[in-house]
């Protein structure tokens, strides 16, 4: 892999990951990128590690550019090991850095890896570092998102480089979104935007408002913005804040999931009546079912939705196991600015939908109630009921989404 020089001086050292479909636990189907970025300059700076597995290729790229036992200084923004469990590796080459990090990272840092010998210097907020032409001001994110994240601003290059912030899942052959956009539409692009957000950063939309109020207060000069995944904002940096922007406001399509799973498909066969209601009432309506469907996956479709319907049977008085999970994972990452119902078939005593909707007010998410239940498998008459019932909740959906406009 060639490196790319992002700016003067700037270069993309990276690793494309195109075969990763599980990133711990998550599934990406279009790979993803570990991002690092070396800095030519008196001293050379060298940002971010990489995965282990791709310790010898960043470190193939750097010796495109530079001898490493000539960099000095390595910047730590992030100690999750997609970012630095390479450091071991690449510190063997370059044993005369000196790593700058955060207190915390420091810390995390000396759990996953021996940093004796090491230089270490921690920095934050305010803190600076010239290194010749450039000089690197560092900012703490932290539980952005991780306890330890920092971001490093290249003043003199205009260049905010956010780690995790801003990436995306993506591998690609191209490092820019306006290379990318050349290529591919821009749908592939934000799509892959929301289920990193969705996945990853949904619990911090207010600490995300806060630090992006924060950058613009320090009235910092961005013309490119290089997160450690994916493509680098290069054409259009403002297009990744907006969006980032408004999804910490809670921006959603006018659309309902319907999330669910059956045992002898009478929960399934109440989703199609119920999606047709929705539709008539003009919302827009996709079906996942939980079996089918990877975890972030149908995470990322409830974040894309302004509602959620949750189906599920009752077995032995509860919600379905896959449903449970479901609400386990939801309930984590702490969603706000939903609305949910819950539906479902139940053979005799009932419980599941009813626990579905005491797991919806748990998570403090508004609610339709009550939800809909059928004995046994659905009748012609139920399906009316179930139209009914998709009618009502994109009607409920419809003056909810208005708080959003
Ligand atoms: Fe990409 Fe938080 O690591």
């Amino acid at each position: 892999m060639k490196t790319v020089e992002i700016k003067p001086d700037i270069y993309w050292v990276g690793a494309i990951d195109w075969a990763v479909r599980d990133f711990h636990g998550y599934v990406t189907p279009h790979g993803t990128t570990y991002n690092n970025y070396l800095i030519k300059d008196a001293q050379v700076t060298l940002v971010d590690s990489v995965k282990h597995d791709f310790a010898s290729t960043t470190i193939a790229n750097i010796k495109e550019v530079v001898d490493p036992s000539k960099i000095v200084n390595l910047i730590v923004n992030h100690i999750e090991p997609d970012h630095a469990g390479a450091i071991g590796e690449i510190m063997s080459v370059m044993p005369q850095a000196t790593i700058y990090i955060t207190e915390r990272g420091k810390k995390g840092l000396e759990r996953y890896v021996d940093t004796a010998g090491w230089a270490i210097k921690t920095v934050k907020s305010g803190d600076s570092l010239n290194i010749g032409k450039h000089t690197l001001h560092f900012l703490e994110t932290p539980m952005l998102h991780w306890p330890d994240s920092m971001v490093t601003y290249v003043k003199e290059a205009k260049l905010l480089i956010s780690q995790d912030a801003f990436g995306q899942h993506l591998a690609t052959s191209q490092r820019f979104d306006d290379e990318f956009l050349g290529c591919y539409p821009l749908f592939e692009l934000e799509d892959s935007v929301k289920d990193y957000y969705a996945n990853i950063l949904m619990p911090f939309g207010q600490l995300i408002k806060a630090k992006i109020a924060e950058i613009v207060k320090l009235g910092l000069e961005i013309d490119m913005i290089a997160p450690d995944h994916g493509i680098i904002w290069r054409g259009d940096p403002g297009r990744i804040i907006k969006m980032y922007s408004e999804m910490a406001d809670g921006k959603a399509d006018l659309a309902v999931a319907i999330v669910y799973d059956t045992m002898w498909h009478s929960t399934e066969l109440m989703t199609v009546p119920i999606m047709e209601g929705i539709k008539d009432e003009g919302v827009g309506c996709k079906v996942i079912t939980l079996r089918a469907t990877p975890m972030s996956v149908a995470i990322k479709e409830f974040w894309k939705a302004r509602a959620t319907l949750v189906g599920t049977p009752t077995l032995n008085n509860v919600m379905f196991p896959s449903v449970a999970e479901f609400f386990y994972h939801l309930g984590g990452l702490r969603p706000k600015n939903r609305l949910m119902g819950a539906f479902g078939s139940y053979g005799w005593g009932g419980g599941g939908v009813k626990e579905a909707s005491e797991a919806i007010k748990k998570m403090g998410l508004e609610i339709m109630e009550p939800g809909m239940q059928i004995i046994y498998k659905p009748t012609a008459e139920d399906k009316i009921k179930c139209y009914e019932f998709g009618k009502d909740f994109a009607c409920k959906v419809k003056e909810y989404h208005k708080k959003f406009d």
